[in-house]
């Protein structure tokens, strides 16, 4: 299994990048959830909680008779989700044995971080109940080249720079482009896709994310070659700009359904 590139960041600074992911992210996401008809009693999977907000709005929704699990090789910021109808698991996705089917599994933004993408998404098939639901989220990186009218500027060398990153790891910055095939690949019937473009002024939640996550990984994205720690600083300084809009990258998210037969 390949590392996951925020490993490294403090706990606390992780913590905060998280939470900005939700806000940026949890509307969008809740009402794609509600698409699927999900009831009180429900059984389902949130496949890399993160800080945890989906989880423990899923907790809600299915109330006691029915079970929230989280599972993340990170559950420090999940320590509140321990009673009924929690079930928190700490572990990598293709090692963790769950001892459970799901009506419902939902993963945001974990995808594009696993080189073994295909076999995570084999064995999150093979948790859904028949007839089962899952909504999957996944960016697309390259798409913050779309706005770039000089791409000699600072935010196109960063933009170039992050793309470069994942490739070197092993990884496919476009990830969302292939996201709808690869879930038929694994056997998922596909209900419904859309694409979000994330067209933001600077200082938005998704903008600070984005300024947030160059901070921490302004090592990586100089080691490309393609940036420098001075375009870095011009990038984070306009995506605190609520001036400035830039298009940081869209994500594609997918309803799908395990058939019956
Ligand atoms: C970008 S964060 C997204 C968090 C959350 N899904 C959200 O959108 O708010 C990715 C999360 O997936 C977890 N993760 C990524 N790959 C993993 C793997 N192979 N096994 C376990 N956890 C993994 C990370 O620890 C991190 O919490």
């Amino acid at each position: 299994m390949n590392d996951y590139i925020f490993d490294e960041n403090s706990k606390e600074r992780e913590l905060r990048r998280l939470q900005l992911v939700e806000r940026a992210n949890d509307l969008t996401s809740i009402a794609l959830l509600e698409e699927t008809g999900m009831e009180p009693g429900w059984h389902c999977l949130e496949l890399g909680a993160g800080a945890g907000s989906i989880l423990r709005w899923l907790g809600q929704r299915v109330g006691s008779s029915g079970l929230a699990v989280g599972m993340d090789k990170n559950t420090a910021y999940l320590q509140d989700c321990t009673s009924t109808p929690f079930k928190i698991y700490k572990g990598t996705f293709l090692n963790v044995t769950l001892p459970h089917a799901f009506d419902l599994i939902h993963g945001r933004y974990v995808l594009i971080h696993n080189q073994s993408d295909m076999d995570i998404l084999h064995k999150m098939f093979s948790l859904l109940k028949p007839g089962g639901w899952a909504v999957f989220e996944e960016p697309d990186f390259t798409s913050a080249t779309l706005m770039e009218q000089d791409a000699k500027s600072s935010q196109a060398r960063v933009n170039q720079a992050i793309c470069q990153m994942f490739v070197n790891a092993g990884l496919d910055p476009a990830y969302a482009l292939s996201l709808p095939r690869k879930l038929e690949q694994a056997g998922f019937h596909v209900e419904r896709a859309q694409s979000i473009m994330h067209l933001c002024p600077g200082n938005s939640p998704m903008a600070k994310v984005i300024g947030e996550s160059a901070l921490v990984l302004e090592q990586q994205y100089c080691h490309t070659g393609l940036c420098s720690p001075k375009d870095i600083q011009q990038y984070v300084s306009l995506s605190q700009d609520p001036t400035h809009w830039a298009l940081y990258h869209s994500t594609t998210s997918v309803i799908v359904r395990k058939p019956f037969t």
